[in-house]
């Protein structure tokens, strides 16, 4: 195929995407079979890695990601992006209405009556019927750009359908959710995935939390091709612009919905309070048969003249109000109460309950945090109690019906022994929670100090996970952090489910965790309070465990950001001789408990790309990017997260895109990745 050939192809292939894509997505129409409809878009994608100077902008291929941003850069909204008013109840919303009469004065107005979705706001830019940038919601003046996250949205068009009556610029704002079914899906494959982890010895994941948080974190994430993965859809409600040619909400929500914008078809016009009433009751249960989460009504109104004489305070307009619907509650009755103890010995009361249906599932259990809610709750055995689920996932108790209690119930008394090791239990003056005080031989105490050790964040130990600890725990082959680096190969191997690779997996996870960095050792050390932003304080201060462990109390409350009760937890974690001997143990093991003043520049050509800026783009044949980025930061280069005048050197590999373009406009030098490393040596 010659080059004109190529480019009339890509076009063609193009436009017949753009069109299939918005049968289906807008109208549900599937015109060619799934499978021919990929294979177009494969064609396309080979079509434009060997001609990439003729990818269009608005090319499908983008669904599919593959772009890595390091850093968002902060945008300006050219709009305020307001937040709404809520109400929990009918009379604070006869209230609105009556304020917007009394303003409107003789004048009649209506209401637009949509269902307020539970995700992430976003904006997005539009120019010459392309889409040009996508902006998260930030503080309201200011968000982060998220473009090419947003491209791999299906049904946010790349491009207008044609015929579209929306100006040259315009931005839309909508809210960012993953579907019910989706977001089950991607879990579903998380636990698939966690088997085949499990039995190659190696770290499981974790489960998504919830379909608002799924949605919002996949927005931020770095590489687009994950953002994809996590096929997020969009729903808009608001149209922003100069000179838009219409008068009234409703007009700007057909419109949007004709040139090609998935608009929710949930929303009605009401003409007066008493429909917008009727609307919220009609949808209080049925919202929960949509495929996305909702939490409530918005209810705006109409007229966009209208809108200019309501105005809006700096948070929110006065022309638009939020109903939220309350959170769904159960009766049901409390069987008994267990305790759980954690890692840091914190005993959790867990309320467990006879099952009941709340908002789509069964629950079982409740926490019940402390003693404190139990006294405050004057919870019994044998009582019926509300559950309440909110946005979080773990139900919470929030009333018990006591004209339902049976005469002989007692008053509930609190645990004073731990229930794992009998210990007797401590609760200082001005804590809510008892702890046992069992660090060293309590189990749950002693396995989730190990659990916490190894954990991704803090030791980062390949090969040993959650299950993995808890196996060495039973069986006696490990039963704290120092004994892990004693383990061999053999004793791994009479366990149940082990392999020589995975074995052998552990132990070189285990030898690699020797070079984590001290903040990350001080973290993976489990001391209360120190988490993995206080440590990293500490190791900066301090910058060895020896200084740390001979501060008085007075001198670590003295450290910038560390108030007195992490002072008084460290100085006590450290005046235990059990602690002492453990960190003695992990010196003569080999971590690092200094800090190293660059842990980066390792290689012997240090600094030999110092001064110079890179971006790496397309698929390397020897490396991920992410490698490479970390071979250039090793060599004292930078990456930056786009193409610009302040670009040194292009990185691109095959199916290099739009940034290969950009760079060759802006005459930067682009490099093969043979070129690359031959310029290192
Ligand atoms: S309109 C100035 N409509 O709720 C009014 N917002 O609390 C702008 N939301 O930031 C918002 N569904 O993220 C509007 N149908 C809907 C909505 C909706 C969800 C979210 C949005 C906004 C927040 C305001």
């Amino acid at each position: 195929m010659n080059t004109q050939e190529a480019k009339i192809k890509i076009e063609e292939l193009t436009e017949k995407l753009h069109y299939y894509n918005y049968k289906y997505y807008q109208e549900h129409i599937s015109e060619i079979a799934d499978y021919e409809f990929d294979m177009m878009l494969e064609e396309l994608q080979a079509l434009e890695s060997k001609f990439p100077q003729f990818q269009r902008v608005d090319s499908p291929t983008q669904r599919v990601g593959g772009t890595i941003t390091k850093e968002f850069p902060t945008i300006s909204h050219q709009y305020p992006m307001l937040s709404l008013g809520n109400t929990y109840n009918e009379e604070e919303l006869i209230e609105f209405d009556k304020r917007i009469q009394k303003r409107l004065e003789t004048e009649n107005y209506s209401y637009i009556c949509e269902m307020k979705f539970d995700g992430a706001a976003l904006g997005v830019r539009y120019k010459n019927g392309l889409l040009e940038l996508a902006v998260t919601r930030g503080d309201g003046k200011k968000g982060d750009e998220i473009t090419a996250n947003v491209k791999t949205i299906k049904t946010i068009p790349l491009k207008l359908h044609d015929g579209s009556s929306l100006p040259e610029a315009f931005e839309v704002r909508g809210e960012v959710m993953i579907t019910k079914d989706n977001f089950e899906r991607l879990n579903q494959q998380i636990k698939s995935e966690n088997k085949k982890l499990k039995a190659e010895g190696k770290k499981e994941k974790t489960l998504l939390a919830n379909p608002r948080n799924t949605a919002s974190g996949a927005l931020k994430m770095q590489d687009s091709s994950e953002v994809a993965k996590r096929t997020l859809d969009c729903f808009l409600y608001d149209i922003y612009g100069e000179n838009l040619p219409f008068q009234t909400h409703e007009e700007a929500l057909l419109s949007m919905k004709n040139s090609g914008f998935h608009v929710s078809q949930t929303w009605e016009k009401c003409n007066n309070l008493t429909e917008v009433l009727e609307f919220i009751h009609h949808w209080e249960q049925k919202r929960h048969e949509l495929p996305v989460e909702t939490d409530g009504i918005v209810i705006k109104i109409n007229e966009f003249k209208q809108r200019q004489i309501l105005g809006a305070t700096a948070k929110s307009p006065r022309w638009a109000i939020a109903y939220k619907y309350k959170t769904e509650a159960a009766q049901t009755i409390l069987k008994s109460i267990t305790y759980q103890v954690g890692r840091t010995g914190a005993v959790t009361p867990v309320a467990e309950l006879e099952p009941v249906k709340l908002a789509g599932t069964t629950v079982k259990r409740a926490s019940l945090h402390n003693a404190n809610e139990i006294e405050r709750l004057e919870i019994r055995l044998g009582d019926t109690v509300l559950v309440e689920k909110g946005g979080e996932i773990i139900p919470k108790i929030t009333g018990v019906d006591t004209s339902k209690r049976s005469e002989d119930s007692v008053p509930l008394s609190y645990i004073s022994h731990c229930p794992e090791c009998q210990t007797g239990l401590i609760r200082a003056e001005d804590e809510a929670n008892h702890y046992c005080p069992n660090e060293t031989a309590c189990p749950p105490q002693v396995k989730g100090k190990m659990i916490h050790f190894i954990s991704r964040k803090a030791m980062d130990i390949d090969g040993i996970g959650k299950k993995t600890i808890e196996q060495f725990y039973e069986n006696q082959l490990a039963q704290s952090i120092g004994e892990l680096y004693e383990l061999t190969k053999e004793q791994i191997l009479e366990l149940d489910g082990f392999k020589e690779r995975s074995a052998e997996n552990i132990l070189k996870g285990l030898e690699k965790s020797k070079n984590q960095p001290f903040r990350k050792v001080l973290f993976a050390l489990g001391i209360r309070y120190v988490g993995a932003t206080v440590a990293e304080k500490l190791a900066d201060y301090f910058k060895s465990v020896d200084k740390i462990a001979s501060s008085s109390l007075e001198e670590l409350v003295d450290v910038p950001e560390i108030g007195t009760r992490i002072a008084e937890s460290v100085f006590a974690y450290f005046n235990d001789s059990q602690n002492q001997e453990l960190i003695q143990k992990l010196k003569v093991i080999g971590l690092q408990f200094k800090e190293i003043e660059s842990d980066l520049h390792t290689s012997d050509a240090v600094g030999i790309l110092e001064g110079k800026t890179f971006v790496v783009t397309g698929k390397l044949e020897n490396y991920s990017r992410g490698e490479m980025e970390q071979f250039i930061k090793e060599n004292g280069g930078k990456v930056l997260s786009g193409v610009s005048k302040k670009l040194n050197f292009l990185i691109a590999g095959e199916k290099a895109g739009s940034k290969l373009k950009k760079a060759e406009k802006l005459e930067i030098p682009v490099l093969s990745e043979s070129e690359f490393l031959e310029m290192l040596a």
